[in-house]
Protein backbone atom coordinates (compact mmCIF):
# COMPACT_ATOMS: atom_id res chain seq x y z
CA UNK A 1 0.00 0.00 0.00
CA UNK A 2 1.24 3.64 -1.00
CA UNK A 3 2.11 6.22 1.90
CA UNK A 4 -1.08 7.92 0.41
CA UNK A 5 -3.52 4.90 0.79
CA UNK A 6 -2.03 4.13 4.07
CA UNK A 7 -2.62 8.09 5.84
CA UNK A 8 -4.84 9.94 3.90
CA UNK A 9 -4.76 12.47 1.13
CA UNK A 10 -3.05 15.54 2.37
CA UNK A 11 0.24 15.81 4.41
CA UNK A 12 0.60 18.99 6.05
CA UNK A 13 4.21 20.27 6.18
CA UNK A 14 5.38 22.92 9.36
CA UNK A 15 8.25 25.29 8.14
CA UNK A 16 8.05 24.48 4.06
CA UNK A 17 9.56 27.70 2.77
CA UNK A 18 12.96 26.18 2.81
CA UNK A 19 15.30 23.46 4.01
CA UNK A 20 14.27 20.35 5.87
CA UNK A 21 10.57 21.50 5.49
CA UNK A 22 10.71 22.33 1.66
CA UNK A 23 12.90 18.62 0.90
CA UNK A 24 9.69 17.33 2.30
CA UNK A 25 7.29 19.03 0.48
CA UNK A 26 8.99 17.89 -2.61
CA UNK A 27 9.53 14.03 -1.71
CA UNK A 28 5.40 13.93 -0.39
CA UNK A 29 4.57 15.34 -4.02
CA UNK A 30 6.48 12.70 -5.52
CA UNK A 31 4.48 10.80 -3.82
CA UNK A 32 1.09 11.71 -4.94
CA UNK A 33 0.18 13.46 -1.46
CA UNK A 34 -1.61 16.59 -2.14
CA UNK A 35 -0.19 19.18 0.02
CA UNK A 36 -0.72 21.71 2.70
CA UNK A 37 2.39 24.18 3.58
CA UNK A 38 2.96 26.20 6.51
CA UNK A 39 5.49 29.00 6.97
CA UNK A 40 5.51 33.02 7.61
CA UNK A 41 7.05 33.61 3.83
CA UNK A 42 4.40 33.37 1.63
CA UNK A 43 5.90 34.21 -1.66
CA UNK A 44 8.28 31.14 -1.11
CA UNK A 45 5.16 28.92 -0.38
CA UNK A 46 3.58 30.00 -3.46
CA UNK A 47 6.76 29.74 -5.49
CA UNK A 48 7.22 26.19 -4.13
CA UNK A 49 3.52 24.94 -4.62
CA UNK A 50 3.19 26.70 -7.83
CA UNK A 51 6.43 24.47 -8.89
CA UNK A 52 4.61 21.07 -7.22
CA UNK A 53 1.90 21.42 -8.81
CA UNK A 54 2.94 22.22 -12.05
CA UNK A 55 5.23 19.03 -11.85
CA UNK A 56 2.92 16.07 -10.48
CA UNK A 57 -0.68 17.93 -10.83
CA UNK A 58 -1.51 17.92 -7.26
CA UNK A 59 -3.27 20.27 -4.72
CA UNK A 60 -1.84 22.23 -2.63
CA UNK A 61 -3.35 25.05 0.22
CA UNK A 62 -0.73 27.45 1.41
CA UNK A 63 -1.10 28.61 4.91
CA UNK A 64 1.39 31.63 5.54
CA UNK A 65 1.33 31.98 9.28
CA UNK A 66 4.13 32.43 12.26
CA UNK A 67 3.92 29.84 14.36
CA UNK A 68 5.32 31.88 17.15
CA UNK A 69 1.65 33.63 18.00
CA UNK A 70 -0.45 32.31 20.21
CA UNK A 71 -3.50 30.31 19.38
CA UNK A 72 -1.49 29.75 16.21
CA UNK A 73 -1.54 26.16 16.80
CA UNK A 74 -5.58 26.16 16.85
CA UNK A 75 -6.14 28.85 14.32
CA UNK A 76 -4.10 26.30 11.93
CA UNK A 77 -5.97 23.39 13.06
CA UNK A 78 -9.54 25.06 12.90
CA UNK A 79 -8.40 26.00 9.30
CA UNK A 80 -7.65 22.54 8.04
CA UNK A 81 -10.45 21.11 9.83
CA UNK A 82 -12.12 19.89 6.09
CA UNK A 83 -9.36 18.24 5.16
CA UNK A 84 -7.96 14.63 5.13
CA UNK A 85 -5.12 15.07 6.55
CA UNK A 86 -3.17 11.82 7.08
CA UNK A 87 0.43 13.10 7.92
CA UNK A 88 2.03 15.96 9.75
CA UNK A 89 5.26 16.64 9.25
CA UNK A 90 6.04 19.09 12.33
CA UNK A 91 8.96 20.28 11.33
CA UNK A 92 9.36 24.31 12.00
CA UNK A 93 11.94 25.13 14.39
CA UNK A 94 14.97 27.41 14.24
CA UNK A 95 18.48 27.50 16.66
CA UNK A 96 20.46 30.01 18.15
CA UNK A 97 24.08 29.81 18.68
CA UNK A 98 26.09 31.43 22.13
CA UNK A 99 26.53 31.79 25.42
CA UNK A 100 23.74 31.27 27.14
CA UNK A 101 23.67 34.46 29.53
CA UNK A 102 25.03 36.74 26.65
CA UNK A 103 21.59 35.65 24.41
CA UNK A 104 18.73 37.73 23.98
CA UNK A 105 16.15 36.77 25.89
CA UNK A 106 13.28 37.51 23.11
CA UNK A 107 14.94 34.93 21.28
CA UNK A 108 14.90 32.64 23.96
CA UNK A 109 10.98 33.11 24.21
CA UNK A 110 10.15 32.95 20.44
CA UNK A 111 11.85 29.32 20.38
CA UNK A 112 10.50 28.21 23.59
CA UNK A 113 7.16 29.23 21.80
CA UNK A 114 7.88 27.52 18.44
CA UNK A 115 9.83 24.48 19.00
CA UNK A 116 7.76 23.64 22.29
CA UNK A 117 4.64 25.09 22.62
CA UNK A 118 3.30 25.04 19.11
CA UNK A 119 5.18 21.43 18.37
CA UNK A 120 3.22 20.18 21.67
CA UNK A 121 0.12 21.57 20.38
CA UNK A 122 -0.27 20.52 16.64
CA UNK A 123 1.15 17.11 18.02
CA UNK A 124 -1.62 16.60 20.32
CA UNK A 125 -4.10 17.85 17.84
CA UNK A 126 -3.17 15.77 15.18
CA UNK A 127 -2.56 12.91 17.05
CA UNK A 128 -6.11 12.68 18.88
CA UNK A 129 -7.39 13.10 15.56
CA UNK A 130 -5.44 10.14 13.62
CA UNK A 131 -6.39 8.17 16.85
CA UNK A 132 -10.00 8.85 16.25
CA UNK A 133 -9.70 8.55 12.24
CA UNK A 134 -8.01 4.87 13.36
CA UNK A 135 -5.27 5.66 10.93
CA UNK A 136 -2.52 8.46 10.07
CA UNK A 137 1.16 9.12 10.37
CA UNK A 138 3.60 11.55 11.98
CA UNK A 139 7.09 13.25 12.09
CA UNK A 140 8.09 15.10 14.16
CA UNK A 141 11.57 16.47 13.56
CA UNK A 142 14.01 16.92 16.74
CA UNK A 143 17.79 16.85 16.19
CA UNK A 144 21.22 15.19 16.84
CA UNK A 145 21.18 17.52 19.53
CA UNK A 146 18.53 16.17 21.25
CA UNK A 147 20.45 13.09 22.88
CA UNK A 148 23.42 15.29 25.14
CA UNK A 149 23.90 18.86 26.49
CA UNK A 150 24.81 21.33 23.75
CA UNK A 151 27.15 24.01 25.55
CA UNK A 152 26.72 26.69 22.50
CA UNK A 153 23.13 26.06 21.95
CA UNK A 154 21.94 25.01 25.17
CA UNK A 155 18.63 25.97 25.10
CA UNK A 156 18.06 24.81 21.35
CA UNK A 157 19.55 21.60 22.68
CA UNK A 158 17.13 21.23 25.12
CA UNK A 159 13.91 22.39 22.76
CA UNK A 160 15.18 19.18 20.62
CA UNK A 161 15.53 17.00 23.74
CA UNK A 162 12.25 17.65 24.59
CA UNK A 163 10.85 16.64 21.54
CA UNK A 164 12.20 13.36 21.29
CA UNK A 165 11.34 12.71 24.45
CA UNK A 166 7.36 13.84 23.87
CA UNK A 167 7.20 11.74 20.20
CA UNK A 168 8.85 8.42 21.45
CA UNK A 169 6.50 8.88 24.75
CA UNK A 170 4.18 9.64 22.69
CA UNK A 171 4.69 6.55 20.45
CA UNK A 172 4.41 4.43 22.71
CA UNK A 173 1.07 5.63 24.31
CA UNK A 174 -0.42 5.53 21.13
CA UNK A 175 0.55 1.81 20.13
CA UNK A 176 -1.52 0.06 18.93
CA UNK A 177 -3.57 2.75 17.23
CA UNK A 178 -2.45 2.48 13.39
CA UNK A 179 -0.89 6.20 14.13
CA UNK A 180 2.69 5.73 13.06
CA UNK A 181 5.39 8.13 14.84
CA UNK A 182 9.28 8.84 13.60
CA UNK A 183 10.84 11.43 15.50
CA UNK A 184 13.87 12.78 12.80
CA UNK A 185 17.03 13.05 14.40
CA UNK A 186 19.39 14.56 11.95
CA UNK A 187 23.03 16.10 12.54
CA UNK A 188 23.97 19.70 10.34
CA UNK A 189 21.99 19.57 7.14
CA UNK A 190 22.84 22.18 3.94
CA UNK A 191 19.46 24.40 4.60
CA UNK A 192 18.95 28.02 6.09
CA UNK A 193 19.65 26.90 9.54
CA UNK A 194 23.12 28.10 10.36
CA UNK A 195 22.18 31.77 8.99
CA UNK A 196 19.07 32.02 11.24
CA UNK A 197 20.86 30.70 14.17
CA UNK A 198 23.58 33.11 13.66
CA UNK A 199 26.38 29.94 12.92
CA UNK A 200 29.57 29.71 11.20
CA UNK A 201 28.65 28.07 7.49
CA UNK A 202 29.67 24.43 7.35
CA UNK A 203 29.04 21.34 5.38
CA UNK A 204 26.34 18.99 5.74
CA UNK A 205 23.84 16.62 4.56
CA UNK A 206 21.52 17.60 2.33
CA UNK A 207 17.73 17.99 2.95
CA UNK A 208 16.46 16.11 0.34
CA UNK A 209 18.51 12.83 1.92
CA UNK A 210 17.78 13.98 5.59
CA UNK A 211 13.53 14.02 4.87
CA UNK A 212 13.57 10.78 2.78
CA UNK A 213 15.41 9.06 5.70
CA UNK A 214 12.43 10.19 7.84
CA UNK A 215 9.88 9.25 5.20
CA UNK A 216 11.31 5.34 4.87
CA UNK A 217 11.26 4.86 8.92
CA UNK A 218 8.01 6.27 8.97
CA UNK A 219 5.64 3.38 10.26
CA UNK A 220 9.15 1.32 10.99
CA UNK A 221 11.22 3.00 13.80
CA UNK A 222 10.40 5.39 16.06
CA UNK A 223 13.43 7.36 15.75
CA UNK A 224 14.89 8.62 12.60
CA UNK A 225 19.05 8.92 12.48
CA UNK A 226 20.00 9.88 8.67
CA UNK A 227 23.74 8.85 8.37
CA UNK A 228 25.70 5.67 9.66
CA UNK A 229 28.13 8.05 11.81
CA UNK A 230 24.88 9.99 13.23
CA UNK A 231 23.69 6.65 14.13
CA UNK A 232 27.11 6.17 15.54
CA UNK A 233 26.89 9.20 17.55
CA UNK A 234 23.49 9.13 18.81
CA UNK A 235 24.21 5.88 20.37
CA UNK A 236 27.90 6.22 21.71
CA UNK A 237 27.13 8.65 24.40
CA UNK A 238 25.47 6.66 25.77
CA UNK A 239 28.60 4.66 27.26
CA UNK A 240 30.43 7.56 28.49
CA UNK A 241 30.00 9.87 31.51
CA UNK A 242 27.61 12.96 30.83
CA UNK A 243 30.59 15.05 32.04
CA UNK A 244 32.93 13.96 29.32
CA UNK A 245 29.85 14.05 26.31
CA UNK A 246 29.48 17.47 27.34
CA UNK A 247 32.65 18.64 26.97
CA UNK A 248 32.92 16.52 23.82
CA UNK A 249 29.87 18.77 22.33
CA UNK A 250 31.40 21.96 23.30
CA UNK A 251 34.29 21.21 21.35
CA UNK A 252 32.39 20.18 18.75
CA UNK A 253 29.43 22.59 18.46
CA UNK A 254 32.42 25.67 19.22
CA UNK A 255 33.23 25.06 15.31
CA UNK A 256 30.05 26.61 14.59
CA UNK A 257 30.09 29.37 17.44
CA UNK A 258 30.79 32.96 15.70
CA UNK A 259 33.76 34.67 17.02
CA UNK A 260 32.67 37.09 20.00
N1 LIG B 1 19.77 22.24 9.38
C1 LIG B 1 20.26 21.54 10.39
O1 LIG B 1 21.51 21.43 10.55
C2 LIG B 1 19.33 20.84 11.34
C3 LIG B 1 19.85 19.80 12.12
C4 LIG B 1 19.00 19.14 13.00
C5 LIG B 1 17.66 19.51 13.10
N2 LIG B 1 17.18 20.53 12.33
C6 LIG B 1 15.77 20.88 12.50
O2 LIG B 1 15.13 20.86 11.25
C7 LIG B 1 13.97 21.71 11.27
C8 LIG B 1 13.96 22.53 9.99
O3 LIG B 1 15.10 23.35 9.99
P1 LIG B 1 15.94 23.65 8.65
O4 LIG B 1 17.31 23.17 8.87
O5 LIG B 1 15.20 23.21 7.47
O6 LIG B 1 15.99 25.25 8.76
P2 LIG B 1 15.50 26.39 7.76
O7 LIG B 1 16.05 26.15 6.40
O8 LIG B 1 15.84 27.66 8.46
O9 LIG B 1 13.91 26.19 7.69
C9 LIG B 1 13.11 26.48 8.80
C10 LIG B 1 11.65 26.52 8.36
O10 LIG B 1 10.85 26.85 9.50
C11 LIG B 1 10.05 27.98 9.18
N3 LIG B 1 9.82 28.82 10.35
C12 LIG B 1 10.76 29.43 11.12
N4 LIG B 1 10.18 30.17 12.06
C13 LIG B 1 8.83 30.06 11.87
C14 LIG B 1 7.70 30.63 12.49
N5 LIG B 1 7.82 31.49 13.52
N6 LIG B 1 6.47 30.30 12.04
C15 LIG B 1 6.32 29.45 10.99
N7 LIG B 1 7.36 28.88 10.36
C16 LIG B 1 8.61 29.19 10.79
C17 LIG B 1 10.83 28.72 8.11
O11 LIG B 1 9.98 29.48 7.27
P3 LIG B 1 9.71 31.06 7.36
O12 LIG B 1 11.00 31.72 7.67
O13 LIG B 1 9.18 31.36 6.00
O14 LIG B 1 8.69 31.21 8.43
C18 LIG B 1 11.41 27.56 7.32
O15 LIG B 1 10.44 27.11 6.40
C19 LIG B 1 14.08 22.53 12.55
O16 LIG B 1 13.18 22.03 13.50
C20 LIG B 1 15.52 22.30 13.01
O17 LIG B 1 15.64 22.37 14.40
C21 LIG B 1 17.97 21.20 11.45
Amino acid sequence: MGFKEKYGRYALVTGASAGIGEAFARLLAKRGFDLILVARREEKLDLIAEELRRKHGIEIMVIPMDLTLEDSADELFRKVGEFDVGLLVNNAGFGYYGKFVKQAPERFSDMIKLNILTFTLLTRKFADRFIKKGRGGIILVSSLAAFQPTPGMALYGATKGFELLLGEALAEEIKGKNVDITVLCPSATLTEFQRVAGGVPHDGMTAEFVADNALNCLGRKRIAIPGLWNKILGKANRFLPRNVVTWITARALGHYLPDE
